[in-house]
C-alpha cells in the first residue's frame, strides 16, 4: 500500500531537513522521485520554530510532513509548540504527520500524547541516542581532541544509526500502513560510552580516551562554553538524569517498521571512519 492521501505531485515537508535525520529523509525521498520541501531557517520558504508567521507558508500545499523539533523535544514547552504546529497542519489539510521523539523523557512523552490526540494521521518514531552524535554533533570536537569526558559511567545505550531512522520515516511518510504506529527504534546492541569510544579509537587507529567525570565537573565545563541556557539545561538533564539506566534496553521498532534488523554500531563506525571525519 502506498500513501493514498493526496496526489503524488505535492511535496512532503521535512522540518529539520538539513539535520541529522531530516537530511537523510530528504535524500531518500528525492531518490524515489518524491518532491520535498526543506523546513528550516535556510529553506524556501524559510521555516523557523521561533517565528510562527513562517509556519503556514511552509505547510501550504504539502501532502505530508516530518516533524523534528529543534533544539530538542525534551525541552520544557516543546509539547505546546509542536502541538500548535500540528494543529495548524491538520486545520490546513496536512493530516499525514510523522513525529521524531526521544526515549525516557517526560516532555517527549507528553508531546507524543498531544500528537496522538491531534486528529492527524500520525506515526511516531521514538529514537534512542543517535550514533551520529559522535560524528555530526558536539561530541565530534571531543573525539577529534582525543578525549570524551561525560558524567556517565557504566550505563549502556543502544545507539541507533540515523540512516535506520530515515528509512523508518520514509516508510511512514509513503505507506499508509504505518498510520497510528509508534515505533520505538534502537540499535541492536547496548554499549557504554567507553565501549563506543573504544570502537572509534580502534577503527581510526587513534588514541581516544573516555573519561567519566562528576555532574559538577560537567556543569562547570558547560558553563565555560557560552551555550544558550536552554541547551545547558538540556545537556545537564540528559547526562545526569535520562542516562540513569532507564533506557538500557533494546526495542524492535526498526524490525517492525521495515522487516529487517537495525544496523550495528560497528557498521556505523567503519563507514564513518572511512569518510575521514575523525582523522586529525
Ligand atoms: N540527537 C539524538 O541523539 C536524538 C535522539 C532522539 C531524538 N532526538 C530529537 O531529534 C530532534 C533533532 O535533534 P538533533 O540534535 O539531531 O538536530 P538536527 O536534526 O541535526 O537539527 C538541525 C536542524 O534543525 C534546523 N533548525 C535549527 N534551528 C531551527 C529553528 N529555529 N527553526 C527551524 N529549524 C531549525 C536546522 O536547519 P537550519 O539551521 O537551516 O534552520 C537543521 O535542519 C530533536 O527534537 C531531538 O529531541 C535526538
Amino acid at each position: 500500500m502506498t500513501n493514498s492521501s493526496t496526489s503524488s505531485t505535492k511535496p512532503i515537508l521535512i522540518i529539520g531537513g538539513t539535520g541529522k535525520t531530516g537530511r537523510r529523509v530528504a535524500e531518500r525521498l528525492t531518490a524515489q522521485g518524491v518532491s520535498v520541501r526543506i523546513g528550516s531557517r535556510s529553506g524556501t520558504p524559510s521555516f523557523d520554530w521561533e517565528d510562527r508567521n513562517t509556519w503556514l507558508p511552509a505547510l501550504d500545499g504539502v501532502r505530508a510532513a516530518y516533524i523534528t523539533y529543534y533544539p530538542d523535544i525534551a525541552i520544557p514547552g516543546a509539547t505546546e509548540t509542536v502541538e500548535a504546529l500540528t494543529r495548524l497542519a491538520v486545520e490546513n489539510g496536512v493530516k499525514r504527520l510523522v513525529l521524531l521523539s526521544g526515549r525516557g523523557e517526560h516532555e517527549a512523552q507528553r508531546a507524543e500524547k498531544a500528537f496522538q490526540a491531534s486528529g492527524a494521521d500520525w506515526t511516531i518514531v521514538r529514537a534512542s541516542w543517535f550514533a551520529q552524535n559522535f560524528s555530526e554533533n558536539v561530541m565530534l570536537a571531543s573525539i577529534l581532541a582525543g578525549e570524551l569526558a561525560l558524567p556517565v559511567g557504566d550505563v549502556r545505550e543502544p545507539f541507533i544509526d540515523t540512516n535506520d531512522i530515515a528509512d523508518v520515516v520514509v516508510a511512514a511518510l509513503t505507506d499508509d500502513r504505518h498510520i497510528g504506529q509508534l515505533y520505538e527504534v534502537t540499535g541492536p546492541r547496548l554499549l557504554t560510552f567507553a565501549d563506543a569510544v573504544a570502537e572509534i579509537a580502534s577503527a581510526t587507529k587513534r588514541d581516544i580516551r573516555y573519561v567519566t567525570i562528576t555532574p559538577e565537573q560537567f556543569s562547570q565545563g558547560l558553563a565555560q562554553e557560552q551555550l544558550p541556557p536552554e541547551i545547558v539545561g538540556l545537556l545537564n538533564d540528559l547526562f545526569t538524569q535520562v542516562l540513569d539506566g532507564r533506557n538500557e534496553y533494546l526495542s524492535d521498532g526498526v524490525q517492525r517498521a521495515l522487516g529487517r534488523a537495525p544496523r550495528d554500531f560497528s557498521d556505523y563506525v567503519q563507514e564513518t571512519a572511512a569518510t575521514g571525519v575523525w582523522s586529525v
